[in-house]
Protein backbone atom coordinates (compact mmCIF):
# COMPACT_ATOMS: atom_id res chain seq x y z
CA UNK A 1 0.00 0.00 0.00
CA UNK A 2 1.15 3.47 -0.93
CA UNK A 3 0.40 6.43 0.92
CA UNK A 4 -0.92 9.57 -0.80
CA UNK A 5 0.96 12.89 -1.19
CA UNK A 6 4.45 13.82 -3.19
CA UNK A 7 7.09 11.87 -2.87
CA UNK A 8 5.78 8.81 -0.90
CA UNK A 9 8.83 6.51 -1.25
CA UNK A 10 9.57 2.83 -2.76
CA UNK A 11 7.14 0.52 -3.59
CA UNK A 12 9.09 -2.69 -2.76
CA UNK A 13 8.18 -6.02 -4.16
CA UNK A 14 10.06 -9.11 -3.16
CA UNK A 15 12.53 -7.53 -1.16
CA UNK A 16 13.18 -5.20 -4.76
CA UNK A 17 12.74 -1.63 -5.48
CA UNK A 18 10.44 -1.50 -8.23
CA UNK A 19 9.50 1.90 -9.16
CA UNK A 20 8.51 5.02 -7.09
CA UNK A 21 4.73 6.33 -6.27
CA UNK A 22 3.95 9.51 -6.98
CA UNK A 23 1.59 12.25 -6.52
CA UNK A 24 1.76 14.72 -9.71
CA UNK A 25 0.23 17.51 -11.01
CA UNK A 26 -1.42 17.86 -14.29
CA UNK A 27 -0.07 20.93 -16.69
CA UNK A 28 -1.60 20.06 -19.49
CA UNK A 29 -3.90 17.50 -21.08
CA UNK A 30 -4.76 18.85 -24.71
CA UNK A 31 -5.90 16.79 -27.67
CA UNK A 32 -4.32 16.46 -30.73
CA UNK A 33 -6.72 14.67 -32.90
CA UNK A 34 -7.27 11.24 -34.10
CA UNK A 35 -7.97 9.85 -30.30
CA UNK A 36 -4.67 11.19 -29.44
CA UNK A 37 -3.58 13.45 -26.19
CA UNK A 38 -0.66 14.81 -24.77
CA UNK A 39 -0.64 15.30 -21.23
CA UNK A 40 1.90 16.87 -19.17
CA UNK A 41 2.74 16.88 -15.54
CA UNK A 42 4.71 18.12 -12.76
CA UNK A 43 6.91 15.34 -11.03
CA UNK A 44 8.55 16.33 -7.98
CA UNK A 45 10.88 13.29 -7.87
CA UNK A 46 12.01 13.93 -11.50
CA UNK A 47 12.77 17.82 -10.49
CA UNK A 48 14.63 16.49 -7.44
CA UNK A 49 16.46 13.72 -9.31
CA UNK A 50 14.80 11.24 -7.02
CA UNK A 51 13.65 9.30 -10.52
CA UNK A 52 15.58 9.72 -13.39
CA UNK A 53 13.33 8.15 -16.45
CA UNK A 54 15.07 6.55 -19.77
CA UNK A 55 13.64 6.78 -22.97
CA UNK A 56 11.36 3.04 -23.70
CA UNK A 57 10.47 3.17 -20.09
CA UNK A 58 6.76 3.45 -18.69
CA UNK A 59 4.52 4.47 -16.21
CA UNK A 60 1.95 2.89 -14.72
CA UNK A 61 -0.97 5.94 -14.20
CA UNK A 62 -3.85 5.54 -11.75
CA UNK A 63 -7.66 6.05 -12.23
CA UNK A 64 -9.67 7.12 -10.03
CA UNK A 65 -12.42 4.49 -10.70
CA UNK A 66 -12.68 2.52 -8.35
CA UNK A 67 -14.28 -0.42 -10.06
CA UNK A 68 -11.03 -0.66 -12.77
CA UNK A 69 -8.52 -0.93 -10.31
CA UNK A 70 -5.43 -1.68 -12.64
CA UNK A 71 -3.17 1.34 -13.20
CA UNK A 72 -2.45 1.56 -17.04
CA UNK A 73 0.92 1.46 -18.77
CA UNK A 74 2.23 4.36 -20.52
CA UNK A 75 5.59 4.72 -21.94
CA UNK A 76 7.30 7.99 -21.40
CA UNK A 77 7.15 10.20 -24.12
CA UNK A 78 9.55 12.91 -23.21
CA UNK A 79 11.22 14.25 -19.73
CA UNK A 80 12.56 17.21 -18.38
CA UNK A 81 14.89 17.60 -15.85
CA UNK A 82 15.36 21.47 -15.45
CA UNK A 83 11.25 22.11 -14.85
CA UNK A 84 10.19 18.41 -13.39
CA UNK A 85 8.02 18.21 -16.15
CA UNK A 86 7.13 14.56 -17.43
CA UNK A 87 5.16 14.04 -20.90
CA UNK A 88 2.44 11.49 -21.48
CA UNK A 89 1.57 10.26 -25.30
CA UNK A 90 -1.36 8.50 -25.14
CA UNK A 91 -4.58 7.35 -27.41
CA UNK A 92 -8.38 6.62 -26.03
CA UNK A 93 -9.00 3.25 -26.53
CA UNK A 94 -10.95 2.01 -24.05
CA UNK A 95 -12.25 3.77 -20.55
CA UNK A 96 -9.09 3.95 -18.65
CA UNK A 97 -7.81 6.24 -21.33
CA UNK A 98 -10.87 8.01 -21.38
CA UNK A 99 -10.33 8.60 -18.06
CA UNK A 100 -7.41 10.44 -18.69
CA UNK A 101 -8.46 12.21 -21.16
CA UNK A 102 -11.20 14.22 -18.77
CA UNK A 103 -8.09 15.05 -16.65
CA UNK A 104 -7.76 18.94 -16.43
CA UNK A 105 -4.88 21.52 -15.57
CA UNK A 106 -4.42 20.98 -11.83
CA UNK A 107 -5.99 17.35 -11.61
CA UNK A 108 -3.43 15.11 -9.31
CA UNK A 109 -2.44 12.10 -11.27
CA UNK A 110 -0.74 9.10 -9.00
CA UNK A 111 1.96 7.75 -11.22
CA UNK A 112 4.35 4.50 -10.62
CA UNK A 113 7.77 4.46 -12.22
CA UNK A 114 9.75 4.57 -13.82
CA UNK A 115 9.34 0.89 -14.86
CA UNK A 116 11.14 -1.53 -17.27
CA UNK A 117 14.21 -1.60 -19.41
CA UNK A 118 14.60 0.93 -21.90
CA UNK A 119 16.55 1.30 -25.36
CA UNK A 120 20.31 0.67 -25.29
CA UNK A 121 21.65 4.08 -26.32
CA UNK A 122 24.15 4.13 -29.17
CA UNK A 123 26.66 6.80 -28.44
CA UNK A 124 29.07 6.33 -32.08
CA UNK A 125 26.83 5.45 -35.33
CA UNK A 126 26.79 6.91 -39.12
CA UNK A 127 23.61 5.64 -39.31
CA UNK A 128 20.59 4.84 -36.72
CA UNK A 129 16.77 4.00 -37.83
CA UNK A 130 13.92 5.27 -35.53
CA UNK A 131 10.59 3.33 -36.59
CA UNK A 132 7.24 4.15 -35.06
CA UNK A 133 3.50 3.51 -35.91
CA UNK A 134 0.38 5.09 -34.42
CA UNK A 135 0.83 5.91 -30.96
CA UNK A 136 4.01 3.42 -30.82
CA UNK A 137 5.47 7.01 -31.66
CA UNK A 138 5.16 7.67 -27.97
CA UNK A 139 8.38 6.07 -26.70
CA UNK A 140 10.60 8.21 -29.88
CA UNK A 141 10.49 11.82 -29.07
CA UNK A 142 12.66 10.85 -25.68
CA UNK A 143 14.80 8.31 -27.87
CA UNK A 144 15.27 10.40 -30.33
CA UNK A 145 16.22 13.15 -27.76
CA UNK A 146 18.94 10.64 -26.26
CA UNK A 147 20.35 9.91 -29.13
CA UNK A 148 21.07 13.34 -30.41
CA UNK A 149 22.84 13.87 -27.19
CA UNK A 150 25.87 12.55 -28.71
CA UNK A 151 27.31 14.38 -31.61
CA UNK A 152 29.03 11.10 -32.88
CA UNK A 153 25.85 10.03 -33.95
CA UNK A 154 25.90 11.36 -37.53
CA UNK A 155 22.46 10.25 -39.10
CA UNK A 156 19.53 9.42 -37.58
CA UNK A 157 16.16 8.06 -40.13
CA UNK A 158 12.97 8.31 -38.17
CA UNK A 159 10.37 6.15 -39.70
CA UNK A 160 7.15 7.71 -38.73
CA UNK A 161 3.38 5.98 -39.65
CA UNK A 162 -0.40 6.54 -38.90
CA UNK A 163 -3.12 6.13 -40.43
CA UNK A 164 -3.97 9.43 -42.26
CA UNK A 165 -2.57 13.15 -42.12
CA UNK A 166 -4.76 14.07 -38.65
CA UNK A 167 -2.96 11.22 -36.84
CA UNK A 168 -0.09 12.59 -37.55
CA UNK A 169 -0.73 15.72 -35.90
CA UNK A 170 1.47 14.01 -32.87
CA UNK A 171 4.35 14.88 -34.88
CA UNK A 172 3.95 18.30 -34.07
CA UNK A 173 5.53 17.71 -30.82
CA UNK A 174 8.61 15.99 -31.53
CA UNK A 175 11.40 18.97 -32.08
CA UNK A 176 12.96 17.35 -34.96
CA UNK A 177 14.71 20.51 -36.36
CA UNK A 178 18.00 18.81 -35.57
CA UNK A 179 20.12 18.41 -39.22
CA UNK A 180 20.96 15.22 -37.88
CA UNK A 181 17.37 13.69 -38.54
CA UNK A 182 16.02 12.57 -41.93
CA UNK A 183 11.96 11.84 -41.09
CA UNK A 184 10.16 10.00 -43.69
CA UNK A 185 6.39 9.78 -42.77
CA UNK A 186 4.12 6.82 -44.65
CA UNK A 187 -0.02 6.86 -43.84
CA UNK A 188 -2.29 4.18 -44.62
CA UNK A 189 -4.50 6.35 -46.77
CA UNK A 190 -1.35 8.38 -47.99
CA UNK A 191 -2.94 12.13 -46.63
CA UNK A 192 0.48 12.82 -45.54
CA UNK A 193 3.46 11.73 -46.88
CA UNK A 194 4.04 8.19 -48.96
CA UNK A 195 0.84 5.93 -48.95
CA UNK A 196 3.02 2.83 -47.43
CA UNK A 197 3.19 1.40 -43.78
CA UNK A 198 6.43 1.69 -41.72
CA UNK A 199 7.90 -1.89 -42.88
CA UNK A 200 7.51 -1.17 -46.12
CA UNK A 201 8.96 1.90 -46.01
CA UNK A 202 11.50 0.52 -43.94
CA UNK A 203 12.37 -1.92 -46.86
CA UNK A 204 12.60 1.19 -49.34
CA UNK A 205 15.02 2.85 -47.22
CA UNK A 206 17.48 0.06 -46.64
CA UNK A 207 17.11 -0.28 -50.57
CA UNK A 208 18.93 2.70 -50.63
CA UNK A 209 21.15 3.03 -47.96
CA UNK A 210 23.67 0.51 -46.34
CA UNK A 211 22.60 -1.50 -43.10
CA UNK A 212 22.02 1.08 -39.64
CA UNK A 213 24.05 0.26 -36.91
CA UNK A 214 20.87 -0.39 -35.04
CA UNK A 215 17.05 0.23 -35.64
CA UNK A 216 14.50 0.67 -33.09
CA UNK A 217 11.27 0.48 -33.62
CA UNK A 218 7.64 0.89 -31.53
CA UNK A 219 4.24 0.18 -32.86
CA UNK A 220 1.31 -1.97 -33.67
CA UNK A 221 1.85 -5.97 -33.43
CA UNK A 222 1.48 -6.50 -37.05
CA UNK A 223 3.61 -3.32 -38.07
CA UNK A 224 6.48 -4.77 -35.64
CA UNK A 225 6.36 -8.42 -36.34
CA UNK A 226 7.13 -6.98 -40.22
CA UNK A 227 10.00 -5.46 -38.96
CA UNK A 228 11.23 -7.78 -37.10
CA UNK A 229 11.42 -10.49 -40.37
CA UNK A 230 13.47 -7.34 -41.98
CA UNK A 231 16.26 -6.97 -39.25
CA UNK A 232 16.30 -10.32 -38.69
CA UNK A 233 16.63 -11.40 -42.23
CA UNK A 234 18.95 -8.92 -42.72
CA UNK A 235 21.23 -9.36 -39.35
CA UNK A 236 20.89 -5.70 -38.25
CA UNK A 237 21.13 -5.21 -34.70
CA UNK A 238 17.54 -3.98 -33.47
CA UNK A 239 15.61 -3.35 -30.52
CA UNK A 240 11.91 -3.24 -30.38
CA UNK A 241 9.83 -1.75 -27.65
CA UNK A 242 6.59 -4.10 -26.94
CA UNK A 243 3.11 -4.17 -25.62
CA UNK A 244 1.38 -6.49 -23.47
CA UNK A 245 -1.40 -6.06 -21.07
CA UNK A 246 -0.51 -5.53 -18.12
CA UNK A 247 -1.83 -5.96 -14.27
CA UNK A 248 0.95 -5.25 -11.98
CA UNK A 249 3.81 -3.79 -14.05
CA UNK A 250 6.58 -4.96 -11.83
CA UNK A 251 7.13 -8.75 -12.57
CA UNK A 252 4.92 -9.96 -9.70
CA UNK A 253 1.78 -11.35 -11.75
CA UNK A 254 3.57 -12.85 -15.38
CA UNK A 255 0.09 -11.91 -16.94
CA UNK A 256 2.48 -10.12 -19.65
CA UNK A 257 4.81 -12.62 -20.01
CA UNK A 258 5.80 -13.33 -23.75
CA UNK A 259 7.63 -16.26 -25.63
CA UNK A 260 10.95 -15.70 -26.74
CA UNK A 261 13.85 -18.32 -28.00
CA UNK A 262 15.68 -18.22 -24.10
CA UNK A 263 11.98 -18.60 -22.92
CA UNK A 264 9.83 -16.83 -21.35
CA UNK A 265 9.81 -13.20 -20.63
CA UNK A 266 7.66 -10.75 -18.89
CA UNK A 267 7.69 -7.41 -20.16
CA UNK A 268 7.14 -5.14 -17.77
CA UNK A 269 10.40 -6.45 -15.97
CA UNK A 270 12.88 -8.11 -18.81
CA UNK A 271 11.40 -5.33 -21.17
CA UNK A 272 9.37 -3.49 -22.19
CA UNK A 273 12.23 -3.53 -25.11
CA UNK A 274 14.23 -6.46 -26.20
CA UNK A 275 16.63 -7.07 -28.74
CA UNK A 276 14.68 -8.51 -31.48
CA UNK A 277 16.98 -11.61 -32.07
CA UNK A 278 15.45 -12.86 -28.63
CA UNK A 279 12.01 -13.22 -31.42
CA UNK A 280 13.80 -14.68 -34.28
CA UNK A 281 12.81 -18.48 -34.01
CA UNK A 282 9.66 -17.44 -32.85
CA UNK A 283 8.30 -14.86 -36.17
CA UNK A 284 5.15 -14.17 -36.17
CA UNK A 285 4.35 -15.31 -32.63
CA UNK A 286 5.55 -11.77 -31.05
CA UNK A 287 2.78 -11.31 -28.51
CA UNK A 288 2.51 -14.62 -28.30
CA UNK A 289 -0.40 -14.75 -31.19
C1 LIG B 1 4.73 -0.85 -21.70
C2 LIG B 1 3.52 -0.18 -22.34
C3 LIG B 1 3.60 1.13 -22.72
C4 LIG B 1 2.48 1.74 -23.31
N1 LIG B 1 2.60 3.05 -23.70
C5 LIG B 1 1.52 3.66 -24.22
C6 LIG B 1 1.59 5.04 -24.59
O1 LIG B 1 2.61 5.70 -24.45
N2 LIG B 1 0.48 5.60 -25.11
C7 LIG B 1 -0.69 4.88 -25.28
O2 LIG B 1 -1.67 5.45 -25.76
N3 LIG B 1 -0.77 3.59 -24.95
C8 LIG B 1 0.29 2.97 -24.41
N4 LIG B 1 0.18 1.65 -24.05
C9 LIG B 1 -1.13 0.96 -24.24
C10 LIG B 1 -2.05 1.37 -23.10
O3 LIG B 1 -1.56 0.86 -21.90
C11 LIG B 1 -3.46 0.83 -23.36
O4 LIG B 1 -3.99 1.45 -24.50
C12 LIG B 1 -4.35 1.14 -22.19
O5 LIG B 1 -3.96 0.40 -21.06
C13 LIG B 1 -5.79 0.81 -22.54
O6 LIG B 1 -6.55 1.04 -21.39
P1 LIG B 1 -8.09 1.36 -21.50
O7 LIG B 1 -8.68 1.22 -20.14
O8 LIG B 1 -8.30 2.65 -22.21
O9 LIG B 1 -8.63 0.24 -22.46
P2 LIG B 1 -9.26 -1.16 -22.04
O10 LIG B 1 -10.70 -0.96 -21.77
O11 LIG B 1 -8.41 -1.81 -20.99
O12 LIG B 1 -9.06 -1.93 -23.39
C14 LIG B 1 -9.68 -1.49 -24.61
C15 LIG B 1 -9.11 -2.31 -25.77
O13 LIG B 1 -7.70 -2.14 -25.92
C16 LIG B 1 -6.99 -3.37 -25.80
N5 LIG B 1 -5.79 -3.12 -24.99
C17 LIG B 1 -5.77 -2.67 -23.74
N6 LIG B 1 -4.49 -2.57 -23.28
C18 LIG B 1 -3.69 -2.96 -24.27
C19 LIG B 1 -2.29 -3.11 -24.41
N7 LIG B 1 -1.43 -2.84 -23.43
N8 LIG B 1 -1.82 -3.55 -25.59
C20 LIG B 1 -2.66 -3.87 -26.57
N9 LIG B 1 -4.01 -3.75 -26.51
C21 LIG B 1 -4.52 -3.32 -25.36
C22 LIG B 1 -7.96 -4.28 -25.11
O14 LIG B 1 -7.72 -5.64 -25.42
C23 LIG B 1 -9.29 -3.81 -25.59
O15 LIG B 1 -9.58 -4.33 -26.87
C24 LIG B 1 1.27 1.01 -23.49
C25 LIG B 1 1.20 -0.33 -23.09
C26 LIG B 1 2.32 -0.93 -22.53
C27 LIG B 1 2.24 -2.35 -22.12
S1 LIG C 1 2.26 -7.20 -15.55
FE1 LIG C 1 2.57 -8.47 -13.84
S2 LIG C 1 4.39 -9.52 -14.41
FE2 LIG C 1 4.18 -8.05 -15.95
Amino acid sequence: MYKSGINNGNYKCSGKKTGFLEDVTVSENKYLGADNYLMKVFSENVKKQVTNPKAGQFYMLKLRNHIRILRRPISLHSVNFKTGELEFLYKVIGKGTEELSILQKGSILNIQGPLGKGFDIYKKSENIIVIGGGIGLAPLKQLIKELLKYKENKNIIFIAGGRNKEAMNILENFLLDSKRVSTFICTDDGSLGEKLNIAEMLEKILKNNKNPDIIYSCGPDKALKAVNDIVNRKNILSQISMEERMACGVGACVGCSVETVSGMRKVCHDGPVFYSSIFYENRGEINGN
